[in-house]
């Protein structure tokens, strides 16, 4: 399997919690590599630009108003086989639902407050990282 990059993004909700450490812990024990690391508050037109594949969906706008109501923790991270692994450490959509020791499971409340973001598609993957992470941030040599 090849080496991927992806995106995650500790949610508000998750953030605020005092969560960052654990779930970070959850996703380096899980194989990945930390490329690159922030923390910052999103603006309303960077939330926007950032979900921008959902804007026609009913739930929108209060995904908006959630990625902004307090600071996130975006992160790049690779491993083989990136995207689909952190999806499967992530949990389904719906924390109510997702399975026990994800993530979302472990630090989300609902549907919307889910703790966490993963890229979906190799595609989705290479725009998220570049939204957070110019290329300086992200060579590495070990
Ligand atoms: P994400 O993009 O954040 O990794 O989440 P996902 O792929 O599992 O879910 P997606 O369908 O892409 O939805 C993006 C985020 O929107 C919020 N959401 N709210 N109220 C609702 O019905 C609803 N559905 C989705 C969640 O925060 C979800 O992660
Ligand atoms: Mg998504």
């Amino acid at each position: 399997m090849a080496v991927e990059r992806t995106l995650t993004i500790i949610k508000p909700d998750a953030t605020a919690a005092g969560h960052v450490g654990e779930i970070i812990t959850d996703i380096e024990k899980a194989g990945f590599r930390i490329l690159s690391i922030h923390k910052l508050h999103l603006t309303q037109v960077q939330a926007e630009a950032f979900y921008q594949v959902h804007r026609e969906r009913p739930f929108f706008k209060d995904l908006v108003k959630f990625m902004t109501e307090g600071d996130v923790v975006p992160i790049a991270l690779e491993q083989e086989g990136a995207i689909s692994k952190l999806r499967e450490i992530m949990g389904v959509t719906d924390s109510k639902k997702a399975a026990p020791g994800t993530i979302r499971n472990k630090f989300g409340t609902n549907i919307e407050r889910n703790a966490i973001h993963g890229s979906d598609s190799p595609e989705t993957a290479a725009f998220e990282v570049a939204f957070f992470f110019n290329q300086s941030e992200l060579n590495r040599v070990s």
